[in-house]
C-alpha cells in the first residue's frame, strides 16, 4: 500500500515548501500535489520525482481528490490543508462570488478533506492545517480572511482532541507575514511593509516539527507568539483599532 501525503496549494509560497521538506521523508512514498497551475505542477513534479500531480480547482469541491482516494486506496501519512486565499480591501466591496469561494476554500475544503482522508489514516498519520495570525483577532479590511482562520484554527483544535485516541495528530499552523506571493507589495502606490514577515521555510519546518511533538499549535516567529499573547490579554477594541489603523493607508 503506498504511504501518501497530501498537500493543497502546493504551488504556492508555503505549500511548495512543504512538498520539499516531505519529499525528504522517507515514509513517505507519493506526494499527491494539489493546485490548479498545471505549469507549476509539472515543475513540481519535475524537480520532487516523489510528487503526483492533481489538478484541480479546489473552489469547486474535492472531487478529484475523493476519486483519486477510492481508485487508489492509499495510506494517507500526512495531509497538509494549506490552500487559501484573502483579499485586501473593504468587505462591502468584495463580490459575493469571491466571498463564496474565499469560505469554500478556506474553511469548507479543509473540514471536507480530513472527513474524505481519515477513512485512509491510521494511528501516526498527521494532519497539518495552515491557519493565520488573522485567527487572533478580528482584521478589517481582512474581514473575511481573519473569520475564515479562526474557523480552520477552532476545528483544528477540536480535531487533534477528537483524533487522540485515534493516535493521528493534528497541528495548526499560525504564521504571521510571510514572504510568498500572497502578499502585494504595494496598495496604491504604497510600498508595504509587513512586520516580523518570515519565510516558507521557517513556517514549514517548524510545523513539521510541531506536527511530529503532537503540539496542537504552531508559531513560527517570535511575532506570531507575541501577537497572540497581546491579542489574548488586551481588550479586542484596542487590537482592531491598532490594526486599522496601520492598515487604512493600504485600503
Ligand atoms: N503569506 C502569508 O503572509 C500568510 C500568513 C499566514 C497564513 N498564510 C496561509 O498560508 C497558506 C498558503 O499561502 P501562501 O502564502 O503560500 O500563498 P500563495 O503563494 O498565494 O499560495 C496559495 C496557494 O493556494 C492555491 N489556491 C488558491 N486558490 C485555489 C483554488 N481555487 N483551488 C486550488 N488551489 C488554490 C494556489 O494555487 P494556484 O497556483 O492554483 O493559484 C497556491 O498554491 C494560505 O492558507 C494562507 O492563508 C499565509
Amino acid at each position: 500500500m503506498q504511504r501518501v501525503a497530501i498537500v493543497t496549494g502546493s504551488t504556492g509560497g508555503i505549500g511548495s515548501e512543504f512538498v520539499r521538506r516531505i519529499s525528504e521523508d522517507e515514509n513517505i512514498d507519493r506526494i499527491w500535489a494539489v493546485g490548479r497551475n498545471k505549469e507549476k505542477l509539472d515543475k513540481l513534479a519535475s524537480e520532487y520525482p516523489k510528487v503526483v500531480s492533481v489538478e484541480a480547482d479546489l473552489s469547486k469541491g474535492i472531487g478529484e481528490i475523493s476519486e483519486k482516494l477510492n481508485s487508489e486506496n492509499p495510506e494517507v501519512r500526512i495531509l497538509v490543508n494549506n490552500a487559501g486565499v484573502g483579499y485586501l480591501g473593504y468587505f462591502e466591496n468584495m463580490e459575493q462570488e469571491k466571498i463564496e469561494s474565499l469560505c469554500m476554500l478556506n474553511c469548507t475544503v479543509p473540514a471536507l478533506l480530513v472527513s474524505e482522508c481519515l477513512p485512509y489514516m491510521k494511528e501516526g498519520s498527521g494532519i497539518i492545517n495552515v491557519s493565520s495570525s488573522s485567527s487572533f483577532q478580528p482584521n478589517p479590511y481582512l474581514t473575511m480572511y481573519s473569520a475564515s482562520k479562526v474557523f480552520v484554527k477552532n476545528f483544528s483544535r477540536a480535531l487533534g482532541v477528537e483524533l487522540k485516541k485515534r493516535g493521528i495528530k493534528v497541528t495548526c499552523s499560525c504564521p504571521g507575514w510571510v514572504d510568498t506571493g500572497m502578499l502585494p507589495k504595494e496598495k496604491n502606490g504604497k510600498k508595504i511593509h509587513y512586520t516580523g514577515m518570515i519565510s516558507a521555510e521557517k513556517v514549514v519546518s517548524k510545523a513539521l516539527a510541531d506536527l511530529r511533538r503532537g503540539r496542537e499549535l504552531s508559531l513560527p516567529s517570535f511575532f506570531a507568539k507575541y501577537f497572540r499573547l497581546y491579542s489574548k490579554y488586551m481588550p479586542t477594541k484596542i487590537v482592531m483599532g491598532q490594526w486599522t489603523w496601520i492598515m487604512r493607508k493600504y485600503v
